[in-house]
């Protein structure tokens, strides 16, 4: 089992133990505050490697490059002034931002899969502090077995990876709970290639300008990780329930019963007050916990496809596609 170490009561021993590790290329779980990932050393093709084949993630899925700052970002990747106003906006925050990368980058290949471009976020919290002292990008897809639910706990990263991996940071449950927003900038467009923890109306307030969606479901997968089942918790999930099946977990918003609770499994509740970002917070956590009780089945009532309503919605699509 992978020793837990707690950031908040130890954080210099897990800065230096983190460290070590990560200078000896091996991957190490930390917290952020969009979901928990698996990082490595983003110029080290060994520590890269190993990241794709703990997790069983196709070489053709990119993975996110973790920065301290825009100023480091700016290294490695060429920034048009759109992307930069986002960066000054947003950063540290649940934003991922893809940019063309600088040739004299060190980040290597392996983390980019080969694509001439980059996906860098800058993280809150203790992982800017890592990457403070590590001063090195940190490569770093969310801490899971690749299809499964992201990881907002550490306890959900060490269940899955159990005796994979050496440590894991201890940061306590992520505060967004949905991987992050990821956007490209192309000209005078912004475009949206992963809605996430960043609301797409606060963008759009900010920028004053409009953020396009990918109108064609099926055209070309621009983010690579976009594959229509994923997020998926083991039970099979149902969506818009109108009632309760007799032993499903029913996960349901903003205090509203269903007909047929009385005969379900569990009830939860993502936000009783109706409040989305409680919503996004609670959503990964509780579809573990139904399937740690053994759930046959989840139903979810509806949730409104508004504001993080939209990221919400879009992971209980995938979670709720037909497996392969
Ligand atoms: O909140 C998050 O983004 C978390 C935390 C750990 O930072 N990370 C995360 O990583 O969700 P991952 O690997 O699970 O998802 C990364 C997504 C994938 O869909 C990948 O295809 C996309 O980012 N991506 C990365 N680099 C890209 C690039 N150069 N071009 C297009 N998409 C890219
Ligand atoms: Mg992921």
């Amino acid at each position: 089992m992978a020793d837990i170490v707690d950031t908040r009561t130890h954080a210099a021993a897990a800065l230096e133990r983190a460290c070590e590790a990560l200078s000896r290329g091996v991957p190490v779980a930390i917290p952020t505050e969009t979901v928990y990932g698996l990082a490595a050393d983003a110029t080290n093709p060994l520590a890269i490697t190993r990241i794709y084949e703990m997790k069983g993630r196709p070489r053709f899925n990119p993975l996110i490059c973790h920065m301290t700052d825009l100023a480091m970002a700016e290294k490695h990747a060429v920034f048009d002034p759109v992307s930069r106003a986002l960066a000054q906006a947003f950063w540290p925050g649940p934003l991922t931002l893809v940019l063309p990368i600088r040739p004299e980058s060190a980040i290597h290949p392996l983390a980019r899969a080969g694509l001439d471009t980059v996906g860098i976020r800058v993280p809150a919290g203790f992982a800017s502090r890592l990457l403070e002292a590590f001063d090195r990008p940190l490569a770093a897809p969310s801490a899971n077995t690749s299809g499964r639910i992201s990881p907002t706990t550490a306890r959900h990263v060490a269940d899955d990876f159990t005796d994979k991996l050496e440590l894991v940071l201890d940061g306590g449950p992520a505060t967004v709970g949905l991987e992050s927003t990821i956007l490209k900038v192309e000209g005078d467009t912004i475009r949206l290639l992963r809605p996430g923890g960043l609301d797409v109306a606060e963008i759009e307030r900010v920028t004053g300008r409009r953020v396009q969606r990918n109108e064609k479901a099926g055209a070309a997968i621009e983010a690579p990780g976009m594959l229509a089942s994923h997020y998926a918790p083991v039970a099979p999930v149902r969506l818009n329930a109108s009632d309760v099946k007799p032993g499903e977990v029913l996960i349901r918003f903003g205090g509203k019963p269903l007909p047929g609770e009385d005969t379900a499994a569990l009830v939860l509740d993502l936000s009783p007050a109706g409040n989305l970002a409680e919503a996004a917070a609670n959503l990964f956590g509780y579809m573990k916990h139904a399937d740690a009780i053994g759930a046959g089945s989840i139903a979810f009532s509806p949730i409104p496809a508004i504001g993080l309503g939209e990221a919400i919605n879009d992971r209980l699509q995938r979670a709720a596609a037909p497996r392969s």
